[in-house]
């Protein structure tokens, strides 16, 4: 079986990205360093795939610990690197500790399997277009100027990794440039766990249906968009944890060569109050939310075009908006019921 590192593989979107690894005949090892994820997502994951898989607790910023890593796990065919700090707001107040972290592990990593043909898959953002003047957004549209260091990690890794395949680098490498991942497994056995006060919409939602928080606030409803809330393009973390087994199978193709970077979202456009609407329809739960003034940073709206996704990853996201809001509500409720 191919064996394929997934760094950050107990955190949201590593832990359903293993699912699905297994689910199409990949064998993942999993690397965490449990700074933002729990260590019983391991049990969680036995449960769902029939097996305990794989884990070492590693900081990809200790390079001896890298270096020896490589060292042991020497058949690794692919790598997922999800390992990165990713709190905007965060980084704005921290910015050395998310270069630091973001960059030296990403090194580590690269340095430990260079010279290898190792199919690297590498977690960008929607956040390198930051406002983009045309929508939906295509992957070869400008990057504008990054709004927050931890969007100035994404894009910097990107040229990072350009460089490093003009290089003749032995790597093939794909940067997915994710849209907004919402939503859990429907085993209702994984989901996003965010620690303290969830900056991120959807967990905010989920946590005051639950009772957890007062009330949502709305940042905005003076924007220039239909409904006058900020337009995003939510994607559900199943789909995308598939779009990585997609990078992969195309990767391993013989015509690939070099390096390549996709947008992965819906290629639609869904407004805060649709969210809340949504929420409210696929639950049957009433919200309390308010609006409040905007959130410093924000882009009015962005939604991707995935047409390059479709035809050369050939993948595309399944799941609708409601069901993204079941998933993280049935998530919710569980982690309710039974706390990790
Ligand atoms: C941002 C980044 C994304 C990054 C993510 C990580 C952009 C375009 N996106 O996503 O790359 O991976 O942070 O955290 O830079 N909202 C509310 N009330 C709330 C929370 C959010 O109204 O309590 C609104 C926001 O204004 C925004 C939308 O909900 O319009 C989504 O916000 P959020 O979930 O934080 O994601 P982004 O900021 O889009």
């Amino acid at each position: 079986m191919k064996k394929i590192l997934v760094t950050g593989g107990l955190g949201f979107i590593g832990s359903h990205t293993v699912v699905e690894l297994v689910q199409a005949g990949y064998e993942p090892v999993i690397i965490d360093d449990l700074s933002n994820s729990h260590v019983s997502i391991l049990d969680q994951l036995t449960a769902i795939i029939g097996y305990k898989p794989v884990f070492h607790q590693l900081d990809l910023c200790d390079e001896a610990a890298v270096q020896n890593l490589a060292a042991t796990e020497t058949d690794i065919e692919g790598i997922i690197h999800f390992a990165a700090f990713k709190a905007v707001g965060e980084s704005v107040q921290f910015p050395l500790k998310y270069y630091r972290n973001n960059f030296y592990s990403l090194i580590n990593l690269l340095n430990a399997y260079a010279g290898k043909p190792v199919n690297f898959v590498f977690s960008s953002s929607c956040t390198v277009y930051g406002q983009p003047d045309q929508l939906p957004v295509t992957e070869d549209a400008p990057v504008k100027p990054a709004q927050s260091p931890y969007g100035n990690t994404k894009q910097i890794a990107e040229e990072m990794l350009q460089d490093m395949m003009a290089s003749g680098s032995k790597y093939k490498v794909i940067s997915l440039r994710y849209f907004n991942p919402v939503g859990a497994h429907e085993s209702a056995l994984i989901g996003e766990l965010p620690i303290g006060v969830p900056q991120n919409l959807v967990p905010f939602i989920t946590q005051t249906a639950i009772g957890k928080r007062e009330k949502v606030t709305v940042f905005g409803n003076d924007y220039n968009t239909p409904d006058g809330s900020c337009v995003r393009d939510y994607i559900h973390v199943v789909d995308l944890a598939k779009a990585h087994v997609a990078a992969l199978r195309l990767m391993e193709q013989d015509s690939f060569t070099g390096y390549d970077v996709f947008n992965i979202g819906t290629g639609k456009g869904t407004s805060v109050l649709e969210i809340i609407t949504a929420f409210e329809r696929a639950t049957g739960v009433k919200l309390n939310y308010v609006i409040g003034p905007r959130r410093d940073g924000d882009v009015e709206q962005v939604w991707g075009d995935v047409t390059k996704s479709e035809q050369v990853l050939q993948w595309r996201a399944e799941l609708g908006v409601d069901t993204m809001m079941s998933s993280a509500w049935a998530w919710e409720q569980a982690i309710a019921k039974k706390p990790l």
